[in-house]
């Protein structure tokens, strides 16, 4: 079985990312073939500043390393060193049709939140399906909002295979429920983009105020509390053992037990669950040369790859 997931580098990776894909890549290295890349290509359709964007790639493949990311299992590279993936997405496009990408939540998002329209940003769908389908993943760990992309990458390749038979993998999602949406400190989604997260290597005192500004109800210390709709509570329960949380849970709904309390619990885990990483990603960030040359490698095996795909495809096309 092959499991390929991307992650764009975009900013600071939060425990959204760590727990809708970073995690799940992490334990899934074991029971198959896993590929995990830089969506660096991606990161373009919002136009990022050229330095950022160069600092966010060697920080997020320090992130990953650190995180767990197992360098003898995981071929782990950056998306734009396998250009070819623009060759599959280019093909794929022309049998892609237009409503599919209209229907498109991401794009019809960022219009709603006022990012220019480029053709990219309306094309990264196609983008996506290109890069599941260039390696024949079977398995692809995300979070929700990936599951629509996911959608369509099936539906272009089932349109593909039912004109040019048996040729792309079908991919399936890998979504676990229990974490599919990790809350923000605001209790919308956790994202990068709503300045709301909480990250996975911030300082202690930047953990700490960021766990404090969680937004709860305004529940008095005494009042027995509902855990099943407090965001501390449900992040909690993705860092502490289960023991742990049914005690939380019991301290809520017992009362004299405030929000302090448990943000202290929280803040807490979340400080010594990430100790080990950090001190990985400290070693790491000593020799980023080592690192690069690393992904350079695994980036000439994931090329093999590509370029068995892409003979098949341009032969069924007609292009060869
Ligand atoms: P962001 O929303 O912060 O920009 P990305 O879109 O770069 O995050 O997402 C990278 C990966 O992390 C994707 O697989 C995505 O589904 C997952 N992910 C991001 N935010 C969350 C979240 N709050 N809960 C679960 N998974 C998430
Ligand atoms: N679109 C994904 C995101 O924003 C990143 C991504 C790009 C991806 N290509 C992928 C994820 C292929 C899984 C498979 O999170």
């Amino acid at each position: 079985m092959r499991i390929l997931t991307g992650i764009q580098p975009s900013g600071t990776p939060h425990l959204g990312n760590y727990f809708g894909a970073m995690r799940q890549v992490c334990d899934l290295q074991a029971k198959g073939e896993s590929f995990l890349f830089i969506a660096d290509y991606h990161a373009l359709t919002v136009n990022p500043d050229p330095e950022a964007l160069r600092r966010n790639i060697v920080n997020l493949a320090l992130d990953f390393i650190a995180c767990g990311v197992d360098l003898d299992r995981t071929l782990f590279f950056r998306q734009s060193a396998i250009p070819q993936v623009c060759e599959l997405s280019w093909i794929l496009s022309t049998y892609t049709p237009m409503g599919l990408l209209e229907r498109a939540h991401s794009y019809k998002d960022k219009l709603a939140r006022g990012f220019d329209a480029n053709a990219g940003l309306f094309t990264y769908p196609v983008l996506m399906a290109a890069d599941i389908l260039l390696y024949r993943s079977n398995l692809v760990p995300v979070g929700k909002d990936q599951k629509q992309h996911l959608e369509i990458t099936r539906d272009i390749a089932i349109k593909f295979n039912n004109r040019f038979g048996d040729v792309l993998t079908i991919p399936e999602g890998y979504i676990p429920d229990n974490v599919a949406v990790v809350p923000g400190t605001d209790g919308q989604k956790m994202s990068k983009s709503y300045d709301n997260i909480i990250p996975i290597f911030g300082s202690e005192k930047e953990i700490k105020g960021k766990v404090m500004s969680i937004v709860t109800d305004c529940k008095g210390l005494a009042e027995p509390k509902d855990p099943d709709s407090c965001n501390v509570f449900k992040i909690y329960s993705l860092v502490a053992e289960p023991e742990e949380v049914e005690q939380m849970r019991r301290n809520y709904l017992g009362g004299n037990y405030g929000y302090g309390h448990a943000k202290k619990a929280l803040f807490e885990k979340l400080w010594t669950k990430f100790e080990g990483m950090r001190a990985r990603r400290a070693e790491l960030a000593a020799d980023i040369p080592a690192v690069e040359s690393k992904l350079a490698e695994h980036a000439e095996r994931a090329r093999e790859e590509a370029e068995k795909t892409l003979a098949v495809v341009r032969a069924a096309v007609g292009l060869r």
